[in-house]
């Protein structure tokens, strides 16, 4: 009989689900796509039941495809969007619509948070400060704004968390997901009651909290036939996706860091203690790793700003693709390459909602700056790319200044299938960059982490060693690094020199709603 590993990430487009061998060989794939809405500038909210639809989907599609039968499933791992807060009445139903990690009403919140448990307490118990796409912010939000909704809260669950209650019924989270709720004592790696009393919580509004390879639940009789699987699977505790998509790309241990251009964009290392940057612009959360934790830097725009050029911009582009079959991106990084390194003087700031590395601002906006006539759609799709790049060296800078030793970047995420925008983070960074065998992102690691609690492997460590590889090494082009260099301290200043007139703005839009 073969044995299969299945991983699932509740993503921020879709649902994937990806179904591995016993030997880490992607055998079926398959992704779901759900909305996000947007109420008002700056909201992000999801349907709780679309990320279960994408769920079932996805997965009756990867059993359909592979032919692997449901007793042949050994172990289920589960990822998904960090942050997002799903709240649940009495008897496990869905209140309102979740509100996600991207999410940037709750600025108030914070402060308030700041203000009631004390700033040095609040970083003392949770090694990060409280930011507005975190969950705790978000349930104040609900007590402040929906009390009568509050009034009927019982449970609060993270994406991923909340797919593990609909295929279990149980109410489960793990370390790497939960340091992201400003809940947990990140350091001990258990709920902190200092925060859950001061914010007038019981802890048992929470689910319980497993390491991240443990397993965590079982799949239920009513779950397995929806979803075409076998009742009593193991389901992993899983990850945060970040933290998966590192297990997926080897990340654990010092030495190497993960950078992912998906949605928002992250620079990741692990750590085999829970240190903090003193200035605290990364974030240091618990890694799925038992005894592991990572620190990571977050763009909220990164494949985002790229996805919103497309949108906004590439009609003929979009349209050009359906004629060839092909994907628009293709077009667009063509056009993109053929613009000279730094654009020609063009800047891009892909603060599109907001930033959290290294600003921490709700209010940042994006800007292009430099325009001249000289300019075309190429040179404007350049400096998008490069403009997250810049992004996110600003996050490889404070991971160097902490001290991590980082000799080899691997990329992942979707931006990574694009060998410009590869080459050009490999320059950006200066350091030599490698992409995965299997670049199934967090899926894959979730995957891993479903192996180890169904006994495929003993450890996170062996089941990296069986299943992942690198390839396609670049090295930095010197000419383009030194211009990089150049222009890197000028998107530095460009942030300081908006930044005032980024909050003038964000007032009058919103006196005028
Ligand atoms: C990490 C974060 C994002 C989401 C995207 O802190 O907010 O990377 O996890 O899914």
């Amino acid at each position: 009989m073969s044995e299969y590993l299945l991983g699932l990430d509740i993503g921020t487009t879709g649902t994937k689900a990806v179904l591995v061998d016993g030997a880490g060989g992607v055998v079926a794939r398959a992704t779901s796509e759900y909305p996000l809405h947007t109420p008002r500038p700056g909201w992000a909210e999801q349907d709780p039941e679309d990320w279960w639809r994408g769920t079932v989907e996805s997965v009756r599609r990867v059993m359909a495809e592979s032919g692997a039968r449901p007793e042949e499933v050994r172990g289920i791992g589960l990822s998904g969007q960090q942050h997002g807060s799903v709240f649940l009445d009495k008897d496990g139903k869905v209140l309102r619509e979740a509100l996600l990690w991207c999410d940037q009403r709750t600025a108030a919140e914070c402060d308030w948070i700041h203000e009631t448990i004390g700033f040095d307490r609040v970083v003392a118990e949770t090694l990060n400060p409280v930011l507005t796409g975190f969950q705790a912010p978000k349930i104040v939000w609900l007590q402040r704004n929906e009390p009568r909704l509050y009034e009927r809260l019982r449970m609060i669950l993270l994406p991923k968390d909340y797919i593990r209650y609909r295929m279990s019924g149980e109410y489960a989270t793990e370390v790497s997901d939960a340091a992201g709720t400003s809940l947990l004592n990140v350091s001990k790696r258990d709920w902190s009651e200092v925060m859950v009393r001061g914010l007038e919580l019981e802890l048992d509004m929470l689910p319980r909290v497993y390491e991240s390879p443990v397993a965590s639940a079982v799949v239920s009789g009513i779950a397995a036939e929806e979803l075409g699987l076998r009742r009593g699977i193991p389901i992993a505790g899983g990850g945060g996706d970040n933290a998966c998509s590192a297990v997926g790309s080897g990340v654990i241990g010092e030495g190497v860091a993960a950078v992912s251009v998906g949605t928002s964009g992250t620079v990741f290392s692990a750590m085999s203690e829970p240190k903090m940057d003193p200035k605290l612009r990364v974030h240091t959360f618990c890694h799925a790793v038992p005894g592991q934790w990572h620190v990571m830097g977050v763009m909220l725009s990164a494949g985002g700003s790229l996805r919103w050029f497309r949108d906004a911009l590439c009609a003929e582009e979009r349209a050009e693709a359906v004629r060839q079959g092909m994907d628009p991106y293709e077009l667009i990084t063509a056009e993109a390459a053929k613009a000279p390194v730094g654009s020609e003087g063009l800047l891009f700031l892909p603060y599109l909602t907001g930033e959290r590395t290294p600003h921490a601002d709700p209010h940042a906006r994006g800007a292009f700056v430099g325009l001249t006539l000289r300019h075309g759609k190429g040179h404007l799709a350049r400096a998008v790319m490069e403009g997250v790049c810049y992004g996110l060296r600003d996050s490889l800078e404070i991971l160097k200044e902490m001290g991590l030793p980082i000799s080899e970047i691997r990329s992942t995420g979707g931006g990574s299938r694009s060998p410009l925008w590869r080459q050009m983070l490999c320059d950006m960074f200066q350091t030599p960059l490698v992409r995965m065998e299997i670049d199934e992102g967090a899926a894959f690691g979730a995957a891993l982490l479903g192996g180890v609690a169904g006994g495929v492997w003993p450890e996170v460590e062996a089941a990296c060693a069986a299943a992942v590889r690198t390839r396609d090494a670049v090295a930095p082009d010197r000419a383009a690094a030194v211009a990089y260099g150049r222009y890197y301290p000028v998107y530095r200043d460009l942030y300081r020199s908006l930044r005032d007139q980024f909050a003038r703005v964000a007032e009058i839009v919103e006196e005028a709603e």
